[in-house]
Order: C-alpha cells, then sequence, then structure tokens
C-alpha cells in the first residue's frame, strides 16, 4: 500500500462501531463498547487514533486499524493495538505507532512502554523493530487464555528511522 494512502487521524464518536468491530475481530479478550467509549471521552491521558486505508474491494477509504495510547507525564503507554487481517503486512500498525511516538515526543514524554502478550510474535516483532526492548515479564498477567506479559520499554524515546519523515502529529482527544 503507498505510504500516502494510509490516513492517520483522531478517532471521534461517529467510528466506534467500526473500532467495537476490529477490536472484536481482532482479540480473544476485547475491549467492551464502554471501555472503549470512555478511552475517547472520558480519559484525560488518552489519545484515539485511525487508520483509514482503500478498502480494494469498494475502493473507498475504511477503517483498517486503530490505536488507543496513553501519554502520562514523561511516559507515553501503548494501550490497544490493531489492524483487520486484509490489512495488515503492509505498514498500517507502524505508521500508527510512530504517530504515537511523534505525539509523545511533542508532549514531553521521555519513554514509552507497552505489554504485550508472549505469544504474540507479530506485535513482539512490530514494537522491537520501532526501537522497544523487553525489560520484564508478568507470570499469568493476561487471562483467555491465561498467559504470561511481557513488558517492553523504549527509553529514552525516539522516533525510529523506519518512521520516515516528520509527519504531523495529532492531539488525540485529551
Ligand atoms: C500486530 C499487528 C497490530 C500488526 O499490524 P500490521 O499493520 O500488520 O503491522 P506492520 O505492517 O506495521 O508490521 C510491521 C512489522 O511487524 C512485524 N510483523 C507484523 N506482522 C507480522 C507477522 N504476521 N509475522 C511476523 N512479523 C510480523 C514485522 O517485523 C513487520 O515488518 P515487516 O513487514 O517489514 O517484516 C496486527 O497483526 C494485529 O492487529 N494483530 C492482532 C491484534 C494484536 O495482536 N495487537 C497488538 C497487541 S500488543
Amino acid at each position: 500500500m503507498p505510504p500516502d494512502s494510509v490516513i492517520i487521524e483522531p478517532a471521534t464518536a461517529e467510528v466506534l462501531d467500526e473500532v467495537l468491530a476490529i477490536e472484536q475481530a481482532c482479540f480473544s479478550a476485547p475491549w467492551t463498547r464502554k471501555m472503549l467509549a470512555a478511552e475517547l471521552s472520558g480519559n484525560q491521558f488518552a489519545h484515539f487514533l485511525i487508520a483509514k486505508c482503500p478498502d480494494p474491494r469498494s475502493g473507498s477509504l475504511a477503517v483498517a486499524g486503530y490505536f488507543c495510547f496513553w501519554v502520562v507525564f514523561e511516559e507515553v503507554r501503548l494501550m490497544n493495538l490493531a489492524v483487520l487481517a486484509p490489512f495488515r503486512r503492509q505498514g498500517v500498525a507502524t505508521r500508527l505507532v510512530c504517530t504515537a511516538l511523534r505525539t509523545g515526543l511533542q508532549r514531553g514524554a521521555s519513554r514509552a512502554m507497552l505489554e504485550v502478550r508472549a505469544s504474540n510474535q507479530e506485535a513482539r516483532s512490530l514494537y522491537e523493530r520501532l526501537g522497544f526492548r523487553q525489560t520484564a515479564t508478568r507470570a499469568r498477567y493476561y487471562v483467555n487464555p491465561e498467559e504470561d506479559a511481557v513488558l517492553m520499554e523504549m527509553a529514552p524515546l525516539q522516533v525510529s528511522a523506519l518512521c520516515g519523515q516528520p509527519g504531523a502529529s495529532v492531539s488525540g482527544n485529551g
């Protein structure tokens, strides 16, 4: 997918149904509509991005993925990231995470952290590629299915060269 055909923008209440559908398609223990809505409008630290991509079937733009992250003072916390299967492996998640890292830097954050299921090699590889390193594990952290969490951090916070030229950051919902 050509890089300029992916549009990253802040989520609004109008796309909540599409984000919920992505969440349910991508996770075994998905966030509920209530949880998503709380992040979208009830959390001063939360930023909520969507990625719109051309849908090859219809030719129109579709919400292909979303990313919720927090900027809490000096720390960027990566919360939930998902891309629909037909749009994967085309750099969409990378674009979302890069936008978050830029936003964090612009807001004065100095490190970033996340938790990921130990078996989620796709996501671990994505984060490693962008500069995150494993720092710890948390035994049986996840449920449905029960699984350990791997903690990953990036300190100092940097925007990987893989992110390309600096683009516009977004203000999120906070
Ligand atoms: C993980 C996920 C968000 C990746 O989205 P994506 O848009 O396909 O990711 P990108 O195209 O930006 O991939 C960037 C890198 O991640 C790694 N990666 C992504 N998918 C991979 C796969 N299926 N196998 C191996 N590595 C993979 C690769 O290093 C890839 O770089 P490359 O394509 O140059 O080899 C997506 O697979 C997804 O939504 N999975 C289900 C939900 C989930 O696990 N979310 C993360 C929770 S922490």
